[in-house]
C-alpha cells in the first residue's frame, strides 16, 4: 500500500517514486508535508513549521542532517563575506508580489523563495517553476510606468530568473544596477550569456568552449568552494564570484585572475595571440584586466572593451579616452592611464576633437 499525498493545486504526488522533485520524494524526505508544514488545515499557504530560511536551515543547515537523507549546508555558505542578503532581508518577500519591481518605493530584498518553489525543486534545475523576465532596454517604462520586457510564468534559462532582480526593476537603482544593460545582443560585444557571442576569432577559449559557446551567470557567480553546495548563495569573492578575479592592479598571477583563466588560457593572454600588448599591461605593468575589460559587456566597443574610470583617463591633449579597432590585435588608444599617456599625435599629429 502506497501513502501518495496529492498536493492539491499542482497535482504534485509525494511519493517514493517521485524522482522529480527531492521533496516530494519519500526516500529522500521521509518526513513528507510535516518537514515544513505545521497543524492540519494548509488553507492559504501559510502553516509553515518556522519562517523563511529557517525553515529551510531545519535540513539545509549547520547542524542538520537533512532529516532522510543528508541535506546539502546552504547555512555556511551563507555566512562568506560576498552573498546574497538573505538573512537580512527575506521577510521583505511576498508570496503575491511580482518582480521585476514596479516602484521606486519597493523594498529590495531576496528570499530562499525568490530562487525556489519549495514543491517543485528538482535535482537538474533548482529553480524549477518560477517566473522569469526578460528586459527590453529599447522599450523603457510600459504601462504605468511598469517596466516594459516580457514578464514569464515560468523561466526557461537561469538569467530570466536573474533579471526579475538584476534588470530593469524600479528598486534596481539602488541595488547593484541592470545588468541587462551590458548583457544585451544588440551591444558591440558581450558575454554570451542571452546568446552566442559576436567575435568569431577568441583563440584563448580553453577545450570546450568555442566562439558560439553559451555560458550561463551560474558559471562566473557562485560558491567560491567547487565542492560545496552549488548556487549563488556566499562566496569568499565579491561580487559572489566562484574564483578570485583581482580587480586593483599588482602582480599577475595564475590565481589573481583565476575566474577569467578558468576559460581563457593564460599562455594564450599572456602569449599575445589576440591583443598585441596583453603581456606588457597586465605582466609587466601589473594592470588588471578591469582597467580595459568589462566583465559583462559594453554597449560602445568590441571585445568588452570599457577603460576604468579609476584609473583611466584622458590624454594629455585632452583625447579620449577612446579605443578605435584596427586591424585585429593592434588597436589604437587615446587616453591616460596611470600617467601612461597614449595621445592623438599618433593619429595624423590632429589636435582633438577631430
Ligand atoms: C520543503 C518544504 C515543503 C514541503 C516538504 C511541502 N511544502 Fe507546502 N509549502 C512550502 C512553502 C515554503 C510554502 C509557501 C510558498 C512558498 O513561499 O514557496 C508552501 C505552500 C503550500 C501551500 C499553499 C499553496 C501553494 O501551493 O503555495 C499548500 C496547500 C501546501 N504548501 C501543501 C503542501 C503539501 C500537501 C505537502 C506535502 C505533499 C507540502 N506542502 C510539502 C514548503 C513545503
Ligand atoms: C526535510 C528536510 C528538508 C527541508 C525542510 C528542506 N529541504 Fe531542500 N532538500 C532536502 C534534501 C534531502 C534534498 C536533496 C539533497 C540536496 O540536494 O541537498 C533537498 C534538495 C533541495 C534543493 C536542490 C534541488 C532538488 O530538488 O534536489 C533545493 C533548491 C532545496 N532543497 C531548497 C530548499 C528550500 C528553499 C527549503 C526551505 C523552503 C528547503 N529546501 C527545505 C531536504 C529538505
Ligand atoms: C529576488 C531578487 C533577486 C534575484 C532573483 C537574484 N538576485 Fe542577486 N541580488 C539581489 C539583492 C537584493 C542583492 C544585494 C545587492 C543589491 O541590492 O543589488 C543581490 C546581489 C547579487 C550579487 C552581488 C552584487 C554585489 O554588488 O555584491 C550578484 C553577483 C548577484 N546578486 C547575482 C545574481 C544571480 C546570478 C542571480 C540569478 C541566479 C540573482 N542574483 C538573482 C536580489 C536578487
Ligand atoms: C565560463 C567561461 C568564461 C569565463 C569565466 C570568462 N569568459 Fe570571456 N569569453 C567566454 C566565451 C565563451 C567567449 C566567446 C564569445 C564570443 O565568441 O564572442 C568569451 C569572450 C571574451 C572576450 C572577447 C569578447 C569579444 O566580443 O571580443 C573577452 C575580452 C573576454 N571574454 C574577457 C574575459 C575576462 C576579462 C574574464 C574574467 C573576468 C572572462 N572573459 C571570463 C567565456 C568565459
Ligand atoms: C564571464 C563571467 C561573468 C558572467 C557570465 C556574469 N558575470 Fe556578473 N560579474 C562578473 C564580474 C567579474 C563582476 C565584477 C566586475 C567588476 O568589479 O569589475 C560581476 C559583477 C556583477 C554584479 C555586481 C554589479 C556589477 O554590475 O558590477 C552583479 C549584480 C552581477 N555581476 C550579476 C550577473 C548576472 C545577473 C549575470 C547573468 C545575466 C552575470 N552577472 C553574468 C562576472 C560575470
Ligand atoms: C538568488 C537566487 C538564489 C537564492 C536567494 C537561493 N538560491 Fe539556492 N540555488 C540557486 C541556484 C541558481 C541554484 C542552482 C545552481 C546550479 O545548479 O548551478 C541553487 C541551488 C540550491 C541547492 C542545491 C545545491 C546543490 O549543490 O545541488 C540548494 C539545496 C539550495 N539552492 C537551497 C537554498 C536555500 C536553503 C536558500 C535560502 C537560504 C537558497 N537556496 C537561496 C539560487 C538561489
Ligand atoms: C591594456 C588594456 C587591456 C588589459 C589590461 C587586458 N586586456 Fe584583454 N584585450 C584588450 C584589447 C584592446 C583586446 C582586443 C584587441 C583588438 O582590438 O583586436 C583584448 C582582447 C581580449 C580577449 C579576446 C581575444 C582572446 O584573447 O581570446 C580576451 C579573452 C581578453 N582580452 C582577456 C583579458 C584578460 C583575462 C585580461 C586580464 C588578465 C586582459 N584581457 C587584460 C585590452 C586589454
Amino acid at each position: 500500500m502506497v501513502a501518495a499525498l496529492l498536493l492539491a493545486a499542482s497535482c504534485i504526488a509525494y511519493a517514493a517514486s517521485n524522482r522529480d522533485y527531492s521533496h516530494m520524494n519519500k526516500l529522500v524526505n521521509t518526513e513528507g508535508c510535516k518537514a515544513c508544514h505545521a497543524g492540519r488545515g494548509m488553507s492559504g499557504g501559510g502553516m509553515l513549521k518556522s519562517g523563511r530560511e529557517k525553515l529551510c536551515y531545519g535540513c539545509h543547515g549547520i547542524n542538520s542532517t537533512g532529516r532522510g537523507r543528508a541535506a546539502s549546508d546552504i547555512e555556511s555558505v551563507m555566512q562568506k563575506s560576498s552573498r546574497h542578503p538573505v538573512e537580512d532581508t527575506a521577510y521583505l518577500h511576498k508570496r503575491s508580489e511580482v518582480l521585476p519591481a514596479q516602484s521606486p518605493m519597493a523594498q529590495r530584498h531576496v528570499a530562499c523563495s525568490d530562487c525556489h518553489l519549495s514543491h517543485v525543486t528538482s535535482p537538474g534545475k533548482a529553480w524549477n517553476g518560477l517566473p522569469g523576465y526578460r528586459p527590453s532596454p529599447s522599450l523603457g517604462l510600459g504601462k504605468a510606468g511598469r517596466p516594459a520586457g516580457t514578464y514569464m510564468k515560468e523561466a526557461r534559462f537561469e538569467y530570466e530568473l536573474c533579471y526579475r532582480c538584476h534588470s530593469d526593476g524600479a528598486d534596481s537603482g539602488g541595488g547593484s544596477g541592470d545588468v541587462s544593460l551590458e548583457m544585451e545582443p544588440s551591444n558591440m560585444s558581450y558575454h554570451p550569456v542571452e546568446i552566442a557571442g559576436r567575435n568569431s576569432r577568441v583563440p584563448s577559449l580553453v577545450q570546450g568552449l568555442n566562439e558560439t559557446s553559451v555560458i550561463k551567470c551560474g558559471s562566473c557567480h557562485g560558491n567560491s568552494d567547487p565542492s560545496g553546495p552549488a548556487g549563488p548563495h556566499g562566496s569568499d569573492y565579491a561580487p559572489l564570484l566562484i574564483a578570485e578575479y583581482r580587480t586593483a592592479d599588482g602582480p599577475e598571477s595564475a590565481i589573481s585572475y583565476t575566474l577569467c583563466y578558468i576559460c581563457h588560457d593564460r599562455n594564450s593572454i599572456l602569449g599575445d595571440e589576440s591583443f598585441r600588448s596583453h603581456r606588457n599591461h597586465v605582466a609587466l605593468q601589473n594592470l588588471s584586466c578591469k582597467n580595459c575589460h568589462n566583465a559583462h559587456g559594453s554597449s560602445s566597443n568590441r571585445h568588452l572593451i570599457e577603460f576604468d574610470s579609476m584609473g583611466v583617463s584622458n590624454a594629455s591633449d585632452g583625447a579620449g579616452p577612446l579605443y578605435l579597432l584596427g586591424a585585429p590585435g593592434t588597436p589604437k588608444c587615446f587616453l591616460n592611464c596611470h600617467g601612461a599617456d597614449h595621445n592623438s599625435s599618433d593619429i595624423n599629429g590632429n589636435p582633438w576633437p577631430w
